[in-house]
């Protein structure tokens, strides 16, 4: 629905893609191994050792992530999405707003510093690869402690916004 132009919630399009790249998120963070025993041996010169499905699993699930992230930006700045609560303390509003797109630069940096290092063999974008991953884990931490915070404490629609769509 629309009130003066703003959005008052997510579509079904933005609520669906907001948990796919949480799920193919997740796997990149529990499926880390292969990636890195074969970027190790990689950079050794040593010959690639027998993980080769998961390895190629990781860049594809973290290349699909990246296409997945603009689509979410394009959308967002398109269509549109919901204000923070408006009885919020501005604070909390800008906090939380800043972890967006926190986590909108990260989920693009880090598959352009994964296929730099990985494609063009560049160190320094392995360590920067390794450095952001550790930004978003903390970034997506203090998201879902504002998530759960503004359900638990605030009582607010926050929470329940990104699993009810916006039927209009
Ligand atoms: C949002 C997407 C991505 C996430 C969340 C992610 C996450 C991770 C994680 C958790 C590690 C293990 C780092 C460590 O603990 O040492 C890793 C390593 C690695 N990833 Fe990704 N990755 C993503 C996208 C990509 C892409 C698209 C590529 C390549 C095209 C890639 C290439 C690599 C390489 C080469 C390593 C080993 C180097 C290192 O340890 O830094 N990643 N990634
Ligand atoms: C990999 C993990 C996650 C990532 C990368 C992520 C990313 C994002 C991003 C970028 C937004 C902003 C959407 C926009 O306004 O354009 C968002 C919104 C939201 N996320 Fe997540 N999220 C993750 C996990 C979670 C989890 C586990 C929860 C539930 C506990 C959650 C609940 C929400 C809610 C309720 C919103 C809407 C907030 C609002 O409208 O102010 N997210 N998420």
């Amino acid at each position: 629905m629309a009130i003066d132009g703003k959005v008052t919630g997510y579509s079904s399009m933005q609520v669906t893609l907001h948990w796919i790249v949480v799920v193919l998120v997740a796997f990149q963070f529990l499926a880390h191994d292969a990636i890195e025993e074969s970027w190790r041996t990689s950079m050794r010169r040593e010959p690639p050792p027998d993980t080769a499905v998961l390895t190629y699993l990781h860049v594809a699930t973290g290349l699909l992530v990246l296409i997945l992230a603009l689509v979410r930006i394009y959308l967002r700045l398109t269509r549109g999405v919901p204000s923070p609560p408006e009885d919020e303390a501005r604070l909390l509003q800008i906090a939380g707003e800043a972890v967006h797109g926190s986590i909108y630069v990260l989920l693009v940096l880090l598959p352009i510093s994964g296929a730099t290092a990985w494609f063009l063999g560049v160190q320094a974008a392995g360590d920067a690869h390794e450095l952001l991953k550790n930004l978003l884990l903390a970034a997506i931490f203090f998201h879902i402690a504002g998530a759960l915070f503004q359900h638990f404490v605030r009582r607010s629609q926050v929470l329940m916004r990104m699993f009810r769509p916006d039927r209009n």
